[in-house]
């Protein structure tokens, strides 16, 4: 059964030179690129893209940050793509992430943390349709 995820490369990975590097992580890990682009949100989309997160203390942190800066956004295509990804990625905090993980190799903190992963397949689905039309999904 092949799944979706949705990912973004934050603005503190591609800041830091960190596309190619992360790209390949997800190469070699098996995923299939069904839609990417290089963009960047308004503070008004990012705190559209996590208002799930809008009563949490760090949201007004969260939004500048993601608004910060040019994203990598991505749709990608794996059986068991969700869990995979997050596992892949390791966890919120780098402090806590395993070894060899996204994260843990290229995240500077609990804020800026690398990349974003989509934690259900129904999330999933929302939010690769606020970066990419259908006729964008390939
Ligand atoms: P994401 O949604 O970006 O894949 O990250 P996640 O599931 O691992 O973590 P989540 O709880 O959904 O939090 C979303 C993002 O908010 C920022 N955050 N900052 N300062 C803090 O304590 C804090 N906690 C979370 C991170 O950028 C996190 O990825
Ligand atoms: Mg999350």
């Amino acid at each position: 059964m092949s799944n979706l995820t949705f990912t973004m490369i934050k603005p503190d990975a591609v800041k830091a030179g960190h596309i190619g590097a992360i790209l390949a992580k997800i190469n070699e890990a098996g995923f299939r690129i069904k839609a990417m682009k290089m963009t960047k949100l308004s503070m008004e989309k990012a705190g559209e893209f996590y208002a799930v997160h809008k009563e949490r203390p760090f949201y007004g942190e969260l939004c500048e940050f993601m608004s910060s800066g040019h994203i990598v956004a991505a749709i990608l295509e794996k059986d068991n793509a969700v869990a995979d990804f997050r596992t892949l990625i390791g966890s919120t905090n780098p402090a806590d992430a395993a070894e060899g993980t996204i994260r843990k190799l290229y995240a500077k903190s609990v804020g800026e943390n690398a990349v974003h992963g989509s934690d259900s397949d129904e999330n999933a689905r929302i939010e690769g349709s606020f970066f990419f039309s259908g006729l964008e999904q390939f």
